[in-house]
């Protein structure tokens, strides 16, 4: 694979928190996306002292803006870059 960064949605579900772990295991960069609706802090904590490892706590379906100046609570699309989308976030 050619790219570095990859966002995991519902990065801190049952597959997302292994697959996030696997991919900063082979040198990938990787953010995840969740809001904690089904998904538990304690799948993702051994990856919270890696530098290639970032958690962004918030839905899929918030707004995204540029800077924050927003006036609604949303999420930075800066916070979001990433090269590689894997979409996990959705209910069993
Ligand atoms: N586990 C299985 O056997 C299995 C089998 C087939 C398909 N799937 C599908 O794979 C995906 C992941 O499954 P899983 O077992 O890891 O589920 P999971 O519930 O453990 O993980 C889903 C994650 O998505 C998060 N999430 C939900 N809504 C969100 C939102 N709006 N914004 C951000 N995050 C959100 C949850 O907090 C959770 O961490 C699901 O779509 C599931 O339907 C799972």
């Amino acid at each position: 694979m050619t790219f570095k960064k990859i966002l995991i949605t519902g990065g801190a579900g049952f597959i997302g928190s292994h697959l996030a772990e696997a991919l900063v295991k082979d040198g990938y960069s990787v953010k995840i996306l969740d809001d904690f609706s089904s998904g538990n802090v304690n799948n993702i904590l051994r990856l919270f002292n890696d530098k290639n490892f970032k958690l962004v706590r918030g839905s899929v379906t918030n707004k995204l803006a540029n800077s924050h100046f927003s006036p609604t609570p949303c999420l930075l699309i800066s916070d979001l870059y990433s090269e590689l989308l894997l979409h996990l976030s959705a209910e069993r």
